[in-house]
Order: C-alpha cells, then sequence, then structure tokens
C-alpha cells in the first residue's frame, strides 16, 4: 500500500482519546527484531491512545545486544506531544531515567543515521511511547534489531536431551505430528475483522498445531520441523520476524504470537514474496547441509482476506523457485472472502477453519502434512500417465516439476537457486498402463529417491512384482514385461524428500 492510500485510510480510522487502548505490543518481546508501533482498539484495531505504552524486548540470548533502530511516523501528525524512548535494560519508569534514545514527534530515524546507529550493549531494553494529548492518537512504526557479539559471549550452555516419546491425540491426527520433518514458517496476520477475538483464534490454532510437533534448531539434520515466525505489517516490507529464523522452538513460537492487532491492512503478496525469499536460502554446499531434501511450507493464519490479496502467478513463481508450499488457513471468513481465497485451479492449500481446537488443526495437518487424501492436496496434486510428443510412449512423473534426466545422458537440473520441487512425504500413488495392442512393455526408471525408504514399484496384472527402485539412477534403468498391463505404485516415508521420478513406457 502506498502512503497515500495508507494516510486516506488512517483519517477514517483514527478514533479520539475514549476508545479502549491496548499497546501494539500487548505483553514483553522476546526475539531478534522488536516491533514498535502504535496503540490499538481492541474491537477493531483502529489507532488510539491511553497511558504511557511500554514493554521491555529481551533478545532471548545474553552475548546478543540492539542496534539498527528505525522509526516513522505517519503523517499526517495529530500534533499530541508524541514522544518514544528507548531505555537500556529495565528501568523503574517512575523515576525519570535517561533515554538510550529519544525521538520527538515528526522526527524520523533511517539506516545509518546517528540514532539508528546507537548500540545498547544489554540483552534486555525498554522501550515507551507517551504523548501529552488526551484525545488524537500518532500512528508510527518502527524496529530495533538484536545481533550478537555486543555482549562478552557467554559459557557453553547445556542443552538437554529431546523427550523420545511424545504423546499425541490419536482421535483426531492420523499419524503423530512428531514425525512431520518439514521447514514450517508460521505467519500470522495481526489485521483481522474481528478483533482481539479473531487474532487469539488464530494463535490458538497456530498452539495447537505447533505442540505436538518435534522441533528442531539444527540445520543438518533430516529428522524433526525446525520452526520460525512472523507477523504481517501494514508497512514496507509488509512483515516482522518474530524469533530467530529456524531457531525457534515450540515455546519460541508460542511465546512470541503477536498479542495485539493492526488498524491498516499490509500487502499479503509483496510480504509472502519477502518472507520466501527472506527465509528459505539455499545453502549450496550440500555437505553441511542436508535441510534441503526437506519439505518447505508456509502456513499463513488470516482472519480477514482482503480484495488486494491475489497470489498470483507472480507470487506462485517466488515460491516455485524455492520449492516452497503454501497453506492459507482462514478463520471464519465471509463466504465472499472463501470465495476469493479457494478459487479453483490455485495452487496453493486452504482451509476456513471455524474454532482453534486440535480437530480443527486436524483439518489441515491430515490432508496436508500426512497427505491422507482426507482433501485434495495441490502441494502434490495427482499426476496421471501422459502421451509423450513422439510415438506411442507413454510417461508419468513426480513431482510436477521434475527436473532430471529423461533420456541416458541428461544430467539432473536444478533451474533453480539450488532447490526445486521435491516430492512429497507420505506419499502413496499408483499408476497404471495397459498397451492397447495386448503385447508387453518397455520401461526405462530415471529416479532420484530417498534410499530403502522411499519406493516405486512396478506390478503386472496378476500383482506380482516385477522390479522395484529405490536410490538413484541417472543414466536410467530399463526393463520389460510380457504383461500387457503395468501399475506403479510410489510410496514415501516421513523423512527426506528427493527430486522424483521420470518413467516412460514402450508398448512392443
Ligand atoms: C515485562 O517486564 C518487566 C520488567 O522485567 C516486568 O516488570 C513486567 O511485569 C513484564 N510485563 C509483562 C506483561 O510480562
Ligand atoms: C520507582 O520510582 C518511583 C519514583 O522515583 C518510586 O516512588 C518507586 O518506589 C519506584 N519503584 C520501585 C519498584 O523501585
Ligand atoms: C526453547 O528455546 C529457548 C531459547 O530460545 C529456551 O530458553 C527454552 O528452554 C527452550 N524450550 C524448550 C522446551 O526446549
Ligand atoms: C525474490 O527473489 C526473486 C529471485 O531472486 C526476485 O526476482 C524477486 O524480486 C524477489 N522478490 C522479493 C519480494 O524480494
Ligand atoms: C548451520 O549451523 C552452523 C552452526 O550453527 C552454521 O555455522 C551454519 O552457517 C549453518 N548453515 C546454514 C545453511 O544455516
Ligand atoms: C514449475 O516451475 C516453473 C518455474 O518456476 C513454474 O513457472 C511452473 O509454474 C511450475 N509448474 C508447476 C506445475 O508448478
Ligand atoms: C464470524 O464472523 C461473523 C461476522 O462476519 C460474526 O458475527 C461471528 O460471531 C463470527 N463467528 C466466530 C465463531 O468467530
Ligand atoms: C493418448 O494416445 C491415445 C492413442 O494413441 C489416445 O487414445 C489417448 O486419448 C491419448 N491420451 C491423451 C491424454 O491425449
Amino acid at each position: 500500500m502506498g502512503w497515500k492510500l495508507a494516510v486516506l485510510l488512517l483519517a477514517v480510522l483514527v478514533k479520539d482519546g475514549h476508545a479502549v487502548c491496548s499497546c501494539y505490543q500487548a505483553g514483553n518481546y522476546t526475539g531478534t527484531t522488536a516491533p514498535i508501533s502504535n496503540a490499538y482498539d481492541t474491537s477493531d484495531f483502529s489507532a488510539c491512545f491511553s497511558a504511557a505504552c511500554s514493554y521491555v524486548a529481551y533478545s532471548g540470548d545474553d552475548t546478543k545486544g540492539w542496534t539498527g533502530f528505525t522509526f516513522n511516523w505517519v503523517q499526517p501528525l495529530a500534533n499530541a506531544g508524541g514522544v518514544l524512548r528507548v531505555f537500556d535494560g529495565t528501568p523503574n519508569l517512575t523515576a525519570s531515567p535517561v533515554p538510550l534514545i529519544q525521538v520527538n514527534e515528526g522526527e524520523n530515524v533511517i539506516a545509518n543515521s546517528a540514532k539508528n546507529l546507537i548500540k545498547s550493549t544489554s540483552p534486555k531494553i525498554t522501550i515507551q511511547y507517551t504523548q501529552t494529548s488526551t484525545t488524537s492518537a500518532n500512528i508510527y512504526y518502527g524496529s530495533i534489531k538484536a545481533t550478537p557479539g555486543l555482549q562478552p559471549t557467554a559459557g557453553p550452555t547445556s542443552t538437554t536431551a529431546m523427550p523420545t516419546t511424545k504423546t499425541y491425540d490419536k482421535q483426531n491426527f492420523k499419524y503423530n505430528p512428531c514425525l512431520i520433518t518439514h521447514d514450517i514458517l508460521i505467519v500470522v496476520n495481526q489485521r483481522t475483522n474481528g478483533g482481539i477475538f479473531a487474532l487469539n483464534m488464530l494463535n490458538g490454532i497456530v498452539t495447537n498445531f505447533v505442540n505436538p510437533l518435534c522441533v528442531t534448531t539444527v540445520n543438518n539434520t533430516i529428522d524433526s520441523t525446525r520452526l520460525a515466525l512472523a507477523s504481517l505489517t501494514p508497512y514496507q516490507p509488509f512483515f516482522a520476524i518474530r524469533g530467530e529464523i529456524w531457531g525457534m522452538n515450540t515455546t519460541d513460537v508460542t511465546k512470541n504470537l503477536p498479542q495485539s492487532g493492526v488498524s491498516i491492512d499490509g500487502n499479503i503478496d509483496e510480504a509472502l514474496k519477502g518472507l520466501v525469499n527472506l527465509t528459505f536460502i539455499v545453502n549450496t554446499d550440500t555437505s553441511t547441509d542436508s535441510r534441503k531434501n526437506v519439505q518447505r511450507s508456509i502456513v499463513l493464519l488470516t482472519a480477514e482476506w482482503p480484495s488486494a490479496a491475489t497470489l498470483n502467478n507472480d507470487v506462485k513463481s517466488v515460491f516455485d523457485a524455492k520449492g516452497v508450499n503454501l497453506l492459507v488457513v482462514g478463520y471464519n471468513l465471509t463466504i465472499d472472502e472463501w470465495g476469493r481465497l479457494s478459487q479453483t485451479g490455485r495452487w496453493y492449500n486452504v482451509l476456513n477453519a471455524l474454532g482453534s481446537n486440535v480437530p480443527d488443526v486436524a483439518k489441515f495437518v491430515n490432508p496436508f502434512y500426512f497427505n491422507d487424501n482426507s482433501s485434495p492436496n495441490t502441494w502434490c496434486p495427482p499426476q496421471s500417465v501422459q502421451n509423450a510428443t513422439t510415438g506411442n510412449t507413454v510417461f508419468f512423473q513426480e513431482p510436477v516439476n521434475y527436473s532430471g534426466p529423461k533420456s541416458s545422458g541428461d544430467i539432473w537440473k536444478d533451474p533453480f537457486d539450488g532447490q526445486s520441487a521435491r516430492y512429497c512425504n507420505f506419499a502413496d500413488n499408483q499408476y497404471t498402463y495397459t498397451n492397447p495392442n495386448g503385447k508387453g512393455l518397455q520401461v526405462q526408471v530415471f529416479y532420484e529417491l530417498e534410499a530403502g525408504k522411499d519406493f516405486l514399484k512396478f506390478y503386472d496384472s496378476s500383482n506380482n512384482l516385477i522390479a522395484s527402485f529405490t536410490g538413484f539412477e541417472v543414466s536410467g534403468s530399463t526393463f520389460s514385461t510380457t504383461s500387457s498391463t503395468i501399475t506403479a505404485r510410489f510410496t514415501s516415508d516421513y523423512e527426506s524428500v528427493y527430486r522424483g521420478f521420470y518413467v516412460t513406457i514402450t508398448p512392443q
């Protein structure tokens, strides 16, 4: 959204001093990018003002202090005598301590300015807004970042072993959610049509989703899920990262969920594109990062679907380029919103939740994470046996964007930034072909599958196993059968996902 439009909306949304106000960051914050924004009305998130708003930001790590403060006042100013102060540590604010940074109404702080470069060696800082007017509210936004090295390095931290057993709700989940091995970025839209109630429902969905997961922060394991958290905001870049990317555990995520809303729509398309680019960085050094072979997904939780959000092909191509899947979980969307979000032919998965309990979470975990066919899964859409462009040869492949060899001498191409489409975990798909002239078949298979875990098996018309493939084969494996009908079955387990297979069948 451009500045002009934002200003127009603000003129309508700004309320008087009698509204029930809540700080933008209602509780204290732990994470590496502390958000700063105006107070809001809890019922509709419009901007307002009450008593002094302050909160404590903790970097989450005693070796990290704070710097990189940026700040903007949105025009027109309320002329309310607004002052934003940042303090080292957690001083007694009633005693009027000396602030580390102070900005008066109208003063913006941009990159590389003096106030932007101020550093705090304290892992905890306090951010406070006050104003003299009791009738008009200012609108402002900014952030400050935690960085390592501003504090002496702490001694080694002891690690506790992950519990080997984790109970889960067998009644609702098809399998134990501990088996999910994705890299999952959770994104919460802070702008809702249902105020704080709807935001709490979104947070409830996230909590019930992440609680049964087994989470890791190790970047070269094939097990467990890695988590990151972001929220959508009204201004460029339209998102805020709410913790260390891929460095968060379940508790970090639930503690850093946004506790407050915003009053202005952001730009969902731009936010998602930016987040994919920022968080799904491919390490081309394959020896150190095997997370390359795990499924990747963004779960966007939103209680509104603005008509400006398109999730068009431009957005799709950014996701495709990093092999990232998208799921949009709406909460109590209107018929009109749902119609636009769930349009046919879409490339992402959707759900309109009406609650936030485990059964509501299972409604998207079962079809999309466990691929149990309880609802169509666009992350690995059904494929079929297709006619090749030449001769009477037919072929089938997985994934949709298979990028490997199709004839002897070809090699794997990663058209993208070291990462391209993978097949899905928990796959179980069948392909059947019958030679119309009743004779036998010749089959060639190119494949890259998780060795010993993911299989492509071929059966004749009497269901006898003829051939079984796992691992990889670049030069193609060929076999013939006298059976005129052949059925292939592809199964994958819960762990690593690879670049898939390409099969051609030539009728004899
Ligand atoms: C925030 O932290 C301050 C100082 O540590 C503490 O006094 C206050 O109770 C905390 N507030 C919340 C909402 O946790
Ligand atoms: C905070 O400062 C005020 C004013 O100096 C003082 O009255 C109050 O006792 C202090 N509170 C604490 C917890 O020290
Ligand atoms: C989660 O990580 C935080 C640090 O980010 C740590 O303090 C906390 O103990 C961890 N919680 C669990 C349950 O492992
Ligand atoms: C994301 O990355 C792609 C490819 O590197 C680039 O073309 C695109 O402009 C980026 N988009 C955003 C929103 O950063
Ligand atoms: C993986 O973690 C190690 C150590 O924590 C770090 O040095 C490395 O840069 C990380 N790799 C990636 C791709 O994030
Ligand atoms: C395959 O990837 C290309 C390149 O990003 C993209 O344009 C195309 O839509 C993708 N196809 C499918 C079916 O996802
Ligand atoms: C859903 O939204 C409607 C307004 O569109 C509201 O009246 C209703 O109370 C909401 N229901 C729930 C369960 O949030
Ligand atoms: C494939 O070719 C066969 C005959 O060669 C034809 O009957 C069939 O309709 C074709 N299938 C598709 C999907 O084009």
